[in-house]
């Protein structure tokens, strides 16, 4: 053992530890937050299994009814602490324009000031865990290492399973090896010998989510849920990481990545931005309809992508995560059979409700059973039965609540889900949730112009994030708010790739938009979505093998009813044609949207954004 000693705290680093900046940072983070204990993560099974049993001891988890939910958990949040806090998340870069108009913005120096006193103390009489992860493959290079250190042991035991967490990362750090150093905090110390009183302790008042992109630092105070707080995800993943890409020439982004192999055996890779909530889990999971016989599909990520240039001129792709961090409600057999195999066992539950025999549900899961419970404990603890919910609205799950698991549960699992070199991208698609204007799928005729789809993208707003409903935000290539930097110099860096990989000879991945989420003049969506998506997928594939002519339209390449395979699905013409109909009126309203976007990134945007935009309202108009 090599431990340096902080105020009477042992800090008891193990021998395999050899990292002198990892030492140095945690007796410095050990003198700051005055933890009562540090415990080093190794990443057993036996510390996870250690952990979670002084979880249930602790209330914070409820071990499930192991005959029906084998090795899982449940967890209720603090009913304050249910989201990502997007007012709370700030870039700190140098200048505020390097952090753009759509990131919270404070200089470095005024908000290290405001964070040191909150973080001053903030781990008396609890213990801080060390966590070394790393967000890809082992040793790959294309993954990157990261430390957090948090007092939570909710966050040791997900981090276990979202990341690749344990002694084996201290291999790849070695001596002096690089890492991101990620500090957490639930910002409720605990006075001399007090016990906690809540079973989820967070700060009420007090959350703040801090990126340094130029020093490459996290700093999260005072929330203990999902992406504030596991940050290898959000934090390091994207906000971080996106930074890094960008000085480097590589692509952070808000994308699953799935392989499709066709019967002859012939597999392509998709890479795929959505909103959160918008169906990227089911996406990525997409079990074929009976008319695809021989098709398969299969996970590599379900939220986030590292994407390289490679020498031979193609994009790979890695998933630097190693679990699912889904949002549960709506989750069912019909629209995603294969996460609801991966949610037998081994799952942490957060903010569902509790079954009578110990099992958990969530809205949506009437429609595998066949009818909803006569009784529940919903997410915040109370009684819930139908006609409750009846007469007050209150949900058994929070909208939010989610299920952390391995990603080895997933039995549509890529084989290549953890190979260092990645997967190379043949596609790209992009999509958000909008009840109108933006047709089914249509195909950027150019790189430029899928550059401008995916930057002008719209979606109605759901629950992973804090705040309004329901209302149509911009969301540029599903990155608003996970993007560490300038999003008009985002928009360059993805324009500058063209060239990159032009230079080196390569054929550029098409670049698709899609919308599963049309609605009739009922409200209704046309669509059926889910499994059924494959047959837009097999037309995108028809279009990389040059065996789908396509149409022109104003807003890209789109099939003809014709080139969609309809077997076992009864959808008409004329309900495609609800799905896919370019409306000049409402487009000419979309412009006016995309104006109102690019007004506000007006400094730095690339002038060929602007042109492009031109170029498809002539189109529309003409
Ligand atoms: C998520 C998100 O993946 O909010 O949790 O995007
Ligand atoms: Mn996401």
């Amino acid at each position: 053992m090599n431990s340096p000693v902080m105020q009477g705290l042992d800090l008891k680093t193990p021998a395999y530890v050899k990292n002198a900046r990892l030492i140095a940072w945690v007796a410095d983070m050990a003198a700051l937050c005055q933890p009562a204990h540090i415990h080093w993560c190794d990443g057993s099974q036996a510390e996870y299994d250690a952990f979670c049993q002084q979880l249930v001891d602790a209330g914070t988890f409820r071990k499930l009814n192991d005959a029906k939910r084998p090795n899982s958990f449940l967890a209720w949040s603090d009913p304050s602490d249910v989201a990502r806090v997007e007012d709370r998340t700030f870039i700190c870069s140098e200048k505020k324009d390097d952090a753009g108009p759509t990131n919270n913005w404070m200089a470095p120096a005024e908000m290290r000031a405001t964070l040191h006193p909150l973080f001053e103390g903030c781990m008396r009489g609890r213990t801080m865990y060390v966590v070394p992860f790393s967000m890809g493959p082992l040793g790959s290079h294309i993954a990157h290492i990261g430390v957090e250190l948090t007092d939570s042991a909710y966050v040791a035991v997900n981090q276990k399973l979202m990341t690749r967490m344990g002694k084996a990362v201290y291999d790849v750090l070695g001596s002096d090896g690089e890492f991101v150093p990620c500090m957490h905090t639930v910002g409720a110390p605990l006075a001399d010998g007090e016990a906690d009183k809540t079973s989820w302790p967070c700060n009420p008042t007090t959350k703040y989510i801090v990126h340094y992109p130029e020093t490459r630092e996290i700093w999260s105070y005072g929330s203990g849920y999902g992406g504030n707080a596991l940050l290898g995800k959000k934090c390091l993943a994207l906000r971080i990481a996106s930074t890094m890409g960008r000085k480097q020439g590589w692509l952070a982004e808000h994308m699953l990545i799935l392989g499709v192999t066709n019967p002859q055996g012939k597999k392509y890779h998709v890479a795929a931005a959505f909103p959160s909530a918008c169906g990227k889990t089911n996406f990525s999971m997409l079990v074929p309809p009976a008319a695809f016989e021989g098709w398969k599909v299969t996970t590599i990520g379900d939220d986030i992508a590292w994407i390289k240039p490679h020498e031979d001129g193609r994009l790979y792709a890695i998933n630097p995560e190693a679990g699912y961090f889904g949002v549960a409600p709506g989750t069912n057999t019909l629209s995603n059979p294969n996460c609801m195999a991966s949610l037998d066992r081994d799952v942490i539950f957060t903010n569902v409700a509790l079954t009578d025999d110990g099992d958990v549900w969530w809205e949506g899961m009437e429609q595998d059973t066949g009818k909803v419970p006569g009784h529940l404990i919903d997410w915040q603890g109370k009684d819930w039965t139908p006609e409750i919910a009846k007469q007050t609205g209150a949900k058994a799950a929070h909208p939010n609540a989610r299920f952390t698991v391995a990603a080895t549960n997933n039995p549509a699992l890529d084989s290549a889900w953890d190979d260092p070199a990645g997967v190379p991208i043949d596609a790209f698609i992009f999509g958000g949730r909008r009840s109108t204007t933006v047709p089914l799928v249509t195909e950027a005729r150019s790189w430029k112009e899928g550059v401008y789809m995916a930057a002008t993208m719209g979606s109605e707003t759901t629950a992973a994030a804090f705040g309004a409903q329901g209302v149509v935000r911009r969301d540029p290539f599903a990155m608003l708010p996970f993007c560490g930097y300038n999003m008009s110099d985002y928009f360059q860096h993805w324009l500058d790739m063209e060239q990159t990989l032009l230079a080196k000879g390569s054929t550029l991945p098409k670049i698709f938009c899609v919308n599963w989420f049309r609605k009739n003049e009922a409200g209704k969506f046309v669509w059926p979505g889910f499994g059924e998506n494959m047959r837009v997928l097999k037309w995108m594939i028809d279009r990389l093998e040059g065996q789908a002519t396509g149409q022109e339209t104003m807003f890209g390449i789109a099939p003809g009813y014709s080139e969609l395979n309809w077997n076992g699905l009864g959808f008409t013409a004329e309900q495609f044609d609800t799905v896919t109909r370019i409306e000049k009126g409402a487009w000419l309203e979309e412009f006016k949207l995309h104006d109102a976007l690019f007004e506000q990134l007006a400094y730095r945007l690339p002038p060929a954004l602007l042109t492009t935009r031109n170029n498809l309202e002539q189109r529309l108009t003409a």
